[in-house]
């Protein structure tokens, strides 16, 4: 069976590293491997993208193979025919698919039934490449440290999701702030509390969970597939915003991180996103190096 990406956690903490090691490489152009060389790569979006999209496209090319951008409207995945179908199928033309999509059950009915790998581009559950991605930005950044201090405001979504999959396999001091309502998925929470290496804690005080952080990060209130909720997720977390005022209780080297796209305002004040200690578009393109690395590692497994 190949090896996927449905989650972070579907790779051990070892070879998170070692994929941190390959993007680091692969970005100094110490290395430039061809891992799809002779190869088509479907990627599958059933929501809209800008960034997924793009650096995923120019990954594959840059590792030597050929991008087919296919929407739900085509392949009407799981409704046109099964998912398993799909896969087979799927299979027989391409050396790794790519899907975004909302139903994490999708993705992982997609890896069980390919013969290729899979890399999950987002779902409603988890974000993998952009928190990966995101850890790159991290080490560049920051001093090496054994274990950082990341302070996550806002929606309890598929990125706090994503972090506490990180944290479950490498040491990280994570404090989440979110509305009551709002919190990650209890799972998640668990499995990261059972790293005895990563202290996680969840509060409704965003000035608690910053003191000292070394990272803010915050993500839009309402994702893809909730926008209705947009209202009533703006009234729960506008204490949660992330602005200059909050910024003074961390530490004075910290780094602001947002997965992007944001909404200016909400989330985020432009002062922020616009200040020194923003690195929202070195995070960016991180997701270039980190998904050839993904790819490449998965590849050759
Ligand atoms: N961060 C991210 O995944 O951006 P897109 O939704 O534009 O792909
Ligand atoms: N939580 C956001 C992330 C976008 C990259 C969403 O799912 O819409």
């Amino acid at each position: 069976m190949p090896r996927s990406l449905t989650q972070i956690i579907d790779l051990t903490a070892a070879e998170v590293n070692e994929v941190f090691d390959l993007c680091a490489k692969m970005k100094r152009k110490e290395i430039a491997p061809k891992s799809l060389e002779g190869k088509s790569v479907a990627c599958i979006f059933t929501k809209p993208s800008l960034r997924t999209r793009i650096s995923f496209e120019v990954g594959i090319t840059e590792l030597g193979g050929h991008a087919i951008y296919v929407t739900d409207n085509e392949i009407q995945l799981g409704k046109r025919e099964s998912v398993a179908d799909a896969a087979r199928v799927l299979s027989r033309y391409v050396g790794l698919i790519m899907i975004r999509t909302y139903k994490q059950s999708d993705v992982e009915e997609l890896a069980k039934y390919a013969t290729v790998p899979i890399v999950n581009g987002l779902t409603d559950l988890v974000h993998p490449c952009q928190i990966l991605g995101d850890y790159m930005t991290v080490l560049e950044h920051l001093p090496p440290r054994r274990k950082y201090k990341i302070a996550y405001l806002g929606d309890g979504n598929n990125i706090t999701n994503s972090w506490l999959n990180l944290a479950s396999l490498i040491p990280m001091d994570l404090r989440i702030a979110t509305a009551a309502d709002c919190q990650p998925d209890p799972e998640f929470m668990d499995r990261a509390k059972r790293n005895s290496e990563s202290t996680i804690n969840w509060t409704e005080d965003p000035k608690e969970a910053v003191k000292g952080a070394d990272v803010i990060y915050t993500d839009v209130w309402a994702s893809m597939g909730q926008k209705h909720l947009a209202e009533e997720k703006e009234r729960k977390l506008k204490p949660f915003q992330v602005n200059s005022s909050l910024l003074k209780g961390a530490d004075p080297k910290a780094i602001v991180l947002h997965c992007l796209p944001a909404e200016r305002g909400k989330e985020i004040t432009d002062e922020v996103m616009d200040g020194p200690q923003s690195a929202v578009f070195d995070q960016a393109e991180n997701r270039l190096h980190i998904q050839k690395a993904i790819m490449h590692f998965l590849l050759t497994h």
